[in-house]
């Protein structure tokens, strides 16, 4: 071949692949999407996933299906996550534990969540409460911890595995009461949450989303909520400041991600459809009645969520070295 048929053929080749990948980012999606929950459903991931994720399957015209992955905290489905293909039809909602606090607990954590992951947006703040079984003899905060203390031995603790915001959030309790309690891992908290409320297990610090109606039907106990202010969907809990327990600092979040390397066009439209969910009546009330904090518009940029993880992972990685330390 001439070299101008050679420029002319290569010169072609690109201008084919430019508007093939033009035309992908132009019509995406074109068929449902992937959303991997990386724990059971009916937990408080997996209720977030679906209430942003229904309406985000009206605003892009196909269906955003929720895939549960479980195991080992969230870790194993974040790592099959990071391993998807790149192209918009594989997503995760990582959170406080998988894109965070795993770090800490993994030293051969197989992907990085800063770095692994295009971030596109805040999904929800959960606070963080502190819970037992509802035949638990103490009545407040001070109880508890007094019960705790003098009967950790004999006490078990529910959580969705290691590196899971459950599991964490306990391991700064039990550093805090100095108590180290036998620790029984499930696939989510959607399951442990029926441990509980079956009395099978003794405590558990879990996402509010997962809590509310439980608490308010009497079928478990709240103590304490780790947040500054009380939440309005529980507003008789105390916060553990006020209840005695100001250390107690436990609020997670839920955010979605896609893998390293998809495409922007498509970002922006995912993250687009986050943000109109996110100001939508239907969604805002169900979210807010579950206890959920909404993130405001500037906190459901990209942006916001990247810088999220590195701070969040800056702030969890000392405190569960102190707390694994100590436990
Ligand atoms: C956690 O403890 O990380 C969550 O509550 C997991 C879940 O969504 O079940």
């Amino acid at each position: 071949m001439s070299l101008t048929k050679t420029i002319a053929s290569a010169i072609a080749g690109l201008a084919f692949a430019l508007v093939s990948q033009n035309a992908t980012a132009q019509d995406y999606p074109n068929r449902p999407i992937t959303l991997i929950v990386p724990f059971a459903a009916g937990g408080p991931t997996d209720v977030i996933s679906r209430i942003v994720g229904d309406h985000m399957s009206r605003t892009l015209g196909h269906q955003i299906v929720i895939e549960n992955i479980v195991g080992a905290g969230g870790t194993t489905a974040s790592t099959k996550a990071k391993n998807s293909p790149n192209d918009g039809y594989t997503l995760i909602t990582g959170h406080m534990g998988t894109h965070a606090a795993s770090v800490a607990l993994y030293p051969n954590l197989a992907y990085n969540p800063s770095t692994d992951f295009e971030p596109i947006s805040i999904l929800a703040g959960t606070p963080v409460v502190i819970l037992s079984k509802k035949d638990f003899p103490a009545k407040d905060l001070k109880e508890f911890i007094t019960y705790v203390k003098a009967n950790a031995d004999k006490l078990n603790m529910a959580h969705a595995g290691v590196g899971s915001v459950s599991h964490v959030t306990c391991l700064l309790l039990n550093s805090l009461l100095g108590v180290n309690p036998v620790a029984v891992p499930f696939n989510g908290t959607g399951p442990a949450m029926n441990a509980l409320v079956g009395g099978q297990v003794d405590y558990m610090c879990d996402q509010i989303v997962n809590v509310v109606p439980q608490i308010n039907g009497g079928t478990i106990k709240g103590y304490a909520v780790g947040t500054a202010e009380r939440n309005p969907a529980l507003p008789d809990l105390p916060t553990a400041k006020e209840a005695g327990l100001p250390a107690f600092e436990a609020q997670a979040w839920n955010a979605m991600f896609a893998p390293k390397g998809t495409p922007k066009e498509a970002l922006d439209k995912l993250n687009a459809a986050v943000v109109k969910a996110l100001d939508d009546e239907t969604v805002r009330k169900r979210l807010l009645e579950l206890g959920s904090v909404i993130p405001t518009k500037q906190q459901r940029t990209p942006q916001e969520l990247a810088s999220l993880v590195k701070n969040e992972i800056n702030r969890w990685t000392p405190i569960i070295k102190k707390a694994s330390s100590t436990n």
